[in-house]
């Protein structure tokens, strides 16, 4: 399973780079306006400190406006893959992209018959929100499993599943056991997922003891 930071933060991409913890990035709009930059400042800014895929989301309403971004946007950087909204001028856009060689992460997913869509027009990355539909009292990491297994049917369409949305160390467990290509996970997330109470006790009681053995 491969780990994508889900932020715009260059300054965090950097330190949790150094944990060899960023296979790629995730970004949104939402993400790029907490940063206070500009979308190409920041995207061109990534993709100089990751070498992974990094996701930059286009906001056009028509597949040309669309294809018009993405190109713009591919200028910035070989890595950069387009993220698009699912809907009908979205996948006429994917599939468009997909005939040009440029990759796709197709977003906002929130049901098996949009992944076989996005899946079906070409998308390199399946990106079902996980944490959203937990809001709504609908079960996300089901969604999981069923895309996976649905794909997994289809070894042709050559796209990853890639969870999104993930609000807690859990949807990343379950994500693993869904068997997902990919999770972009929140920096907080991984924090939570770093520490446990029992490792602090622990270290805390071995350097206790080795003060008294270790000089
Ligand atoms: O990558 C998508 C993610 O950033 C959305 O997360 O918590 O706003 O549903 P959230």
């Amino acid at each position: 399973m491969k780990i994508f930071l889900d932020t715009a933060d260059t300054d965090v991409i950097k330190e949790f780079k150094e944990m060899g913890l960023v296979d790629g990035i995730t970004t949104n709009p939402t993400l790029i306006a907490r940063t206070g930059r500009k979308f190409g400042e920041v995207i061109r800014d990534i993709c100089a400190i990751v070498d992974g895929p990094v996701n930059a989301e286009v906001t056009a309403a028509t597949a040309d406006g669309i294809l018009d971004e993405a190109r713009e946007i591919r200028k910035w950087g070989e890595q950069i893959v387009i993220k698009i909204p699912m809907n009908r001028e979205g996948l006429r856009a994917v599939w468009r992209l997909s005939e040009e060689g440029i990759p796709t992460t197709v977003t906002l997913i929130f049901s098996v018959p949009q992944a076989i869509l996005a899946a079906k027009a070409g998308a390199r990355y399946l990106c079902p929100f996980v944490g959203r539909l937990d809001d709504i009292a609908s079960e996300g990491t089901s969604l999981l499993y069923d895309i996976t297994a649905v794909l997994g049917q289809y070894p042709e369409w050559d796209c990853e599943v890639m969870a999104a949305s993930v609000r807690h160390p859990i949807h990343v467990v379950e994500a693993a056991r869904a068997g997902v290509d990919v999770i972009t996970i929140p920096p907080k997330v991984i924090d939570q997922m770093l520490s446990h109470p029992l490792t602090d006790r622990g270290i805390a009681q071995f350097l206790k003891d080795a003060a008294l053995c270790y000089s």
